[in-house]
């Protein structure tokens, strides 16, 4: 089969049409809820809170300790990308014969050119290699260096200077369908710089949303509709190409919604770089004529699947055989899961362990205390069955409602900095929940069932025992656009 994977990114659980509907938000999204109807709706789905680190479990299979990129994401002047000893996805359907193509977001290094998307398995590529940018200019300032941020396998580009983002990806996609090789079944990953700040958005998208008073939320109901239309282009090109019938796509987000910039979560408690329900529970959907989904049902499967279990799940449904690298896979194959032919393959996820996190609103640091063998005053999560343990500081921890609600300009979406409740962010530096009873994190139980964090602490020492040096290396000032023609690209 082809295999079109398409990411969103900072997309809210709260901003599909189908959540949205469940509970009450204003966002919509009609040819993604069609697609998801005819489809197998991932409900227990997680993804991890941030970009490179989403990317590269997606790209590799692997969890974040196993990488290096435990901490944060890859920042544009940093000497710093997933590492070549993965085999990642791409790589291995193209051995597999897949012709292998990909528009969009990398954000999983760029300082050599070895890191490109090109040289790791993609036959070509056309999107921007930092994190995010202005979707119309395509300028990206870090810190003071600044430059434009669009590239392909041909080199940097200003072709597309003020093409909006959303429509420039769907033609490029569009694009690779028509130059792939159609001897060959098709790779495509569509990796959406949608629906991530800045707020921008042809006026036509936003106006239906004129009503919401808060700039942020009502532009960002803009770019979810042109995302929207974005997916059904492609997938409109794809059937008048002839692929459509033997293709599978799933649509996932890469992290959970960022309310700072109009995405929503609610009812699920945090945002983005949370481990909260709101960072990591993602809207995930598969859809394709061979899952065979009685008309008109849809499917909920709720089964608890991983980011990391795409790459041995694509590799089962390619019939592609996996050869392991020189590193183990942490993501499990779904497969059979998906058809709902047997439950997951997996009991736990290893949500992350970064001992370098400090969000900015703490004024202090939790002191060192070794439990189990596991440093608690470290950012850590683990989902084991109906439990989920966190460590350390976890961040904004607030439920927030979709802005529209109450319908008034800025107030709720105010900086961390500004936030008046933020010292009431949680501070105790184990807790427990119980995500089957308690799915919104209300209630923390630690002090009721002691030897359940016994056990998950623990867990969390067997994973850090196993855990490579996070690898956050400083800017590099020579990475400045301005010294290579300016645009952000290879400069080592
Ligand atoms: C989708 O295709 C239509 C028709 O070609 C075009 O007008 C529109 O701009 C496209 N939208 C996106 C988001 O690509
Ligand atoms: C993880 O293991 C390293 C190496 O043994 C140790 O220094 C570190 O404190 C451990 N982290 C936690 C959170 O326990
Ligand atoms: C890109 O195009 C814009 C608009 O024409 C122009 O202002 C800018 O200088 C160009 N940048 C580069 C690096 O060519």
């Amino acid at each position: 089969p082809n295999i079109v994977f398409i990411l969103a990114d900072d997309y809210g659980f709260n901003d599909i049409g189908y959540h949205a509907v469940e509970h009450h938000s204003d966002m919509k999204t009609p040819f993604l809820d069609s697609l998801a109807m005819a489809g197998v709706r991932l409900e227990n789905y997680y993804i991890q809170p941030i970009c490179s680190p989403s990317r590269s479990v997606l790209m590799s299979g692997r969890y974040q300790i196993h990488t290096g990129l435990q901490h944060y994401v890859i920042s544009p002047q940093q000497r710093n990308g997933l590492p070549l000893d993965n085999i990642i996805l791409p790589e291995q359907l193209h051995k597999c014969g897949y012709d292998t193509h990909m528009v969009g977001k990398w954000h999983l290094g760029f300082y050599k050119d070895e890191y490109l998307p090109w040289k790791r398995g993609f036959n070509s590529y056309f999107g921007y290699l930092t994190g995010g940018e202005d979707y119309y200019t395509k300028w990206r300032c870090d810190g003071k260096l600044c430059g434009y941020d669009m590239t392909s396998e041909k080199g940097p580009t200003n072709a597309t200077y003020g093409q909006y983002s959303a429509n420039l990806f769907a033609n490029k996609a569009n694009e690779a369908i028509d130059k792939h090789d159609k001897t060959k079944p098709l790779f495509l990953y569509v990796a959406f710089q949608s629906v991530h700040s800045p707020m921008e958005v042809p006026e036509s998208y936003a106006k239906p949303f004129d009503y919401i008073k808060n700039h942020n939320r009502k532009m960002y109901g803009g770019m979810v509709a042109a995302m929207d239309e974005a997916v059904k282009n492609i997938t409109e090109h794809l059937q008048a190409a002839g692929l459509w019938d033997n293709t599978i796509l799933v649509f996932s987000a890469d992290n959970g919604g960022q309310t700072l910039s109009g995405g929503n979560n609610w009812p699920l408690r945090g945002r983005k770089l949370t481990l909260w329900e709101g960072g990591i529970k993602g809207v995930g959907f598969v859809h394709g004529k061979i899952l065979n989904v009685p008309n008109p049902n849809y499917i909920v499967n709720n089964e608890m699947i991983h980011i990391s279990d795409w790459f041995p799940t694509i590799m089962e449904a390619t019939q592609c055989p996996y050869v392991e690298g020189t590193q183990k896979l942490d993501g499990v194959n779904q497969w059979d899961t998906i058809f709902g032919k047997t439950v997951s393959a997996r009991k736990e996820i290893l949500l992350n362990i970064d001992p370098l996190f400090t969000p900015l609103f703490y004024k202090e640091t939790p002191k060192q205390n070794i439990q189990m063998g596991f440093d608690t005053s470290v950012h850590a999560g683990i989902r084991y069955g109906e439990w989920k343990l966190l460590t350390g500081l976890q961040g904004d921890d607030r439920w927030i409602e979709p802005p529209e609600w109450k319908n008034k300009a800025e107030e709720e979406q105010q900086e961390d900095t500004e936030h008046p409740g933020f010292q009431k962010f949680a501070t105790k530096s184990v807790q427990l929940y119980n995500i089957v009873n308690d799915p919104y994190e209300q209630v923390e139980v630690s002090d009721l069932y002691p030897s359940v964090v016994n056990d998950l602490l623990s867990k969390l020492a067997a994973y850090n025992a196993t855990a490579v040096p996070v690898n956050y290396p400083p800017s590099d000032p020579t990475s400045d656009p301005s010294l290579h023609g300016g645009f952000w690209g290879p400069w080592v």
